[in-house]
């Protein structure tokens, strides 16, 4: 399933025809549909349909996705050695991941194609999302999760999305093996990233992002890697809007990995791909070991002169406090953003002047198991303890207004 019977890589959707507008009508008519009621235009995936693989006519099926904030991060930036730095927060979007905007595309063409049962494997926020979307389309849903690996957060979506959770023994990999096995055998569809849909959904980020910066590109985008997907999608983005001259510069496309978890960081390093057998980190979100898309991937960051490089579980934890500071918050795998840039500044690679966009990729709320331990100086990563360099314990106070006004004492902003 969706790979080519000739090389066995991943397939990709490409547009054969010219496009048949030129750059300064496109930016003209996405602009005028920021006004518009239509759903389609109103989503910030379908507003981009000129770059998507189907008719006028499609019956989509939307929650609105997309039209994520684009934040200036001075707290962030700091940490960092920048002077500025921008958050790209993909976590406001309906279901708090960047799944949605993939998952938009991904269930419209299961609709289209007369599919009944849509399914995935999932550390979470695919699991939400798909549930989501095939809710709305009224398709059956489901779902393969690594058992005790999955936020409650993103559990609770999909039981309420009404979608069939299944827990797997074993971690996300071996989800990803069965489900692909089953796929081949039977007449389930299959929206993990390997389908090409969904990257299709997910590019659509790129051409937001550069209309947010008027359209151009920054110099450096940095996106977590997990499956790999959400990056090749960033590749493919970037070079469609480069190649029809709709931004006049393309990004340097870094991923960044938890050291528990990198096959893709060692790969940059070696030029040879092994899976990793026992992949660990807190960010359960990008706890893989054998990511489907590595190929697309490399392609982007190959193309854009990027990098792949390791963050460890203190600086995710670290980083991720200091995001929440500037008030923007997000789950742990985004976090690998902010410490992957901080480390790039410091090697010389990103420097402090150019402009820098980190994708965020889910929302603060996804994971707050993990905040309150961090908060509360019980963290740990196994035997390891995560110190909470920027902990903001709770204060237990007698309900007296002078114990209050003492507590209060040294805060400060
Ligand atoms: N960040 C978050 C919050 C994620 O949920 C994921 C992947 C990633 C980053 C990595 O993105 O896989 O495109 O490289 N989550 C998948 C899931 C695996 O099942 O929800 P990627």
């Amino acid at each position: 399933m969706y790979v080519c019977s000739h090389c066995g890589d991943l397939l990709d959707i490409e547009r054969v025809e010219p496009m048949a507008e030129g750059p300064d009508e496109l930016h003209a008519r996405w602009s005028e549909r920021l006004q518009s009621r239509d759903a389609r235009d109103r989503s910030g995936v379908w507003r981009f349909r000129e770059f998507l693989p189907f008719g006028g006519d499609v019956a989509v099926v939307s929650l609105g996705e997309g039209n994520t904030p684009l934040y200036d991060a001075p707290r962030s930036a700091d940490y960092c050695g920048l002077n500025s730095l921008k958050l790209k927060h993909q976590g406001n979007n309906p279901t708090g991941s960047f799944k949605d905007t993939g998952m938009t595309v991904a269930v419209t063409q299961a609709v289209k194609l007369g599919m009944r049962l849509v399914a995935c494997a999932s550390t979470g926020n695919t699991a939400a999302s798909l549930a989501a979307y095939a809710a709305r389309a009224r398709l059956a849903c489901a779902i393969l999760v690594p058992e005790g690996q999955v936020s409650d957060a993103k559990l609770a979506q999909a039981l309420d999305y009404g979608a069939k959770v299944l827990e797997i023994e074993g971690n996300f990999d071996v989800c990803m093996r069965v489900i692909k096995e089953l796929a081949e055998q039977s007449s389930l569809y299959l929206v993990n990233s390997i389908n090409p849909f969904r990257i299709e959904g997910q590019k659509t980020v790129a051409f937001e992002l550069a209309e947010q910066l008027g359209w151009e590109a920054p110099d450096h985008l940095v996106v977590p890697g997990g499956n790999l997907g959400n990056s090749s999608a960033f590749g493919k983005g970037f070079t469609e809007i480069f190649t029809a001259k709709l931004i006049p510069n393309r990004p340097r496309i870094s991923v960044i990995q938890a050291e528990g978890a990198s096959p893709f960081a060692r790969f940059y390093d070696s030029r040879e791909f092994v899976a990793e057998q026992h992949p660990h980190t807190l960010a359960t979100a990008i706890k893989i070991g054998a990511p489907v898309s590595w190929k697309k991937a490399w392609r982007a960051v190959h193309e854009t002169g990027g990098r792949v490089t390791t963050v460890s579980e203190q600086e995710i934890a670290d980083a991720k406090a200091t995001i929440g500071r500037d008030g923007i918050g997000c789950e742990p795998a985004s976090a690998t953003t902010v410490a992957g840039i901080r480390k790039l500044v410091s090697d010389g690679f990103i420097k402090k002047d150019e402009r820098v966009v980190a994708v965020l990729t889910g929302h603060l709320l996804k994971d707050t198991d993990y905040v309150i331990k961090y908060h509360s100086q019980t963290l740990s990563a196994g035997e390891q303890r995560i110190r909470g360099t920027f902990a903001n314990a709770i204060t237990r106070v007698a309900a007296r207004p002078c114990a209050i006004e003492a507590a209060l004492k040294n805060v400060n902003d």
